[in-house]
């Protein structure tokens, strides 16, 4: 679904109740209290989650799928339990959804598995110009050892994906088409459902980056027509170590296994060996059960908020982080202005100061951004700089935060003698 600021519904907390879930937006940092914009890097985590880990480890704590003992049998549960709260959340079934370290790996999963078994010479894969690093180097990989060729749709001057060069590129008959739902650097929202069904009119399939989109956006696989689909759960409010490729079941049951293993086999035999069904071909060794319990918790934790209401919350967030930066002399925006498309994900660079002077001076103000490539080194190519510096909100930000940032902007230019 791609929905819209005037549809959608308000938080059901007060923004001080949110931040009072998130114990670590209480503490300081250099003397200041915390201002956390990084949270494109990733986001801070509410108490219930930290509580669902610490309660797993506590007493439910044993591997999955092997033993007949109880806790072996509960973690079973919960792990699948996990899956199922996962996958209701995604709009898929269960198969469909299989749990990884990240949206990286879901990514090279994809590009291993189903790019390695239908890419031929002369294939072509359409990738975007806003790609994160993730999206980009795994088909670099497999492209060099099938013989397929990348193809690069532009992006326009405000920082959208350009669908007339998509359109042309997608003349040329690509295999797949590889895109970012949110861009970590541009926060453009790219509009999945019509990319898809371009793409799937063209004879492609469409591999979605869902990284930054996670824990933005309600996500509905069948209404994204997406065929495969990353999300990371650092960046959702969950733990670490954790992410989901959905992938849709026909595909996925054609595809052979990405890592073999414990857990992924039917049987094993000298000389043949058969692969267990959906979802555990996909999931070689014992997998991160704790943080699938986390991410369960997670889930519930965004669906009582409700994510077309978090949306809103950061469409709002960014129109103010666009109005109070564009005050700030010498600072040049990137990205799309504010509206529905555009996640409250902002980069700039300011004339005269590296990014990384900048957000080291924003660290003094307690201020914590990110500074550098972000991954995303053929669009720093494209947008014609070498770093950018990047402030990313979250559902638990403030308006008063936003100005912290930009009094620390203000301070970095009077230290470099420019204000
Ligand atoms: C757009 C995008 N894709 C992919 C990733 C990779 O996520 P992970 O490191 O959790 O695999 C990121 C992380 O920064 C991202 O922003």
């Amino acid at each position: 679904m791609e929905p819209t600021a005037t549809t959608a519904p308000a938080l059901p907390r007060s923004l001080e109740e949110i931040r009072a879930e998130f114990p670590i937006l209480a503490r300081e940092v250099n003397g200041r209290p915390l201002a956390y914009l990084d949270n494109g890097a990733t986001a801070q985590k509410p108490l219930r989650v930290i509580e669902s880990l610490d309660r797993f480890w506590r007493t439910h704590n044993a591997n999955v799928h092997r033993g007949v003992h109880t806790l072996s049998e509960e973690a079973t549960a919960l792990y699948e339990g996990a899956r199922q709260t996962v996958a209701a959340h995604l709009g898929a079934d269960r198969r469909e959804t299989i749990f990884v370290r990240n949206a990286t790996e879901a990514i090279n999963l994809v590009a291993y598995s189903w790019g390695r078994s239908n890419l031929a010479e002369g294939d072509r894969i359409v990738l975007t110009e806003m790609e994160h690093h993730s999206n980009i180097v795994p088909w670099y990989q497999v492209a060099r050892e099938r013989g397929a060729a990348l193809d690069w749709a532009p992006i326009d001057a405000e920082g959208r994906l350009d669908l007339t060069a998509l359109a042309e590129l997608l003349e040329r008959g690509p295999k797949l088409v590889c895109v970012a739902h949110v861009s970590n650097v541009l926060g453009t929202v790219n509009p999945i459902a019509e990319i898809a069904r371009m793409a799937h009119d063209a004879g492609a399939l469409i591999v979605v980056d869902g990284a930054q989109a996670g824990p933005k956006l309600p996500l509905d696989m069948p209404e994204l027509g997406a065929d495969f689909y990353a999300i990371t759960a650092h960046k959702m409010y969950g733990p670490t170590g954790l992410g989901v490729l959905f992938g849709r079941r026909e595909l996925l049951d054609e595809m052979p296994p990405f890592i073999g293993g414990g857990s992924m086999i039917r049987k094993v035999e000298r000389d043949l060996i058969t692969w267990a069904a959906l979802p555990a071909k996909f999931e070689g060794g014992t997998p991160p059960i704790a943080e699938a319990v986390g991410f369960a918790e997670t889930v519930r934790w965004l669906d009582e908020l409700g994510l077309d209401a978090v949306h809103a919350t950061e469409v709002e967030l960014a129109g103010h982080m666009l109005e109070r930066l564009g005050d700030v002399p010498g600072l040049r925006l990137f990205g799309p202005p504010a509206g529905s498309d555009r996640g409250a994900i902002v980069s700039f660079e300011l004339e005269g100061i590296h990014a990384h002077d900048v957000s080291e001076i924003l660290d003094r103000h307690g201020v914590a951004v990110r500074a550098g490539h972000h991954c995303a080194q053929p669009l720093m190519e494209r947008l014609g700089v070498a770093a950018t510096t990047r402030a990313s909100g979250a559902v638990y930000n403030t308006h008063g935060e936003i100005d912290r940032l930009v009094e620390g902007l203000h301070d970095a230019r009077r230290v470099f003698g420019l204000g």
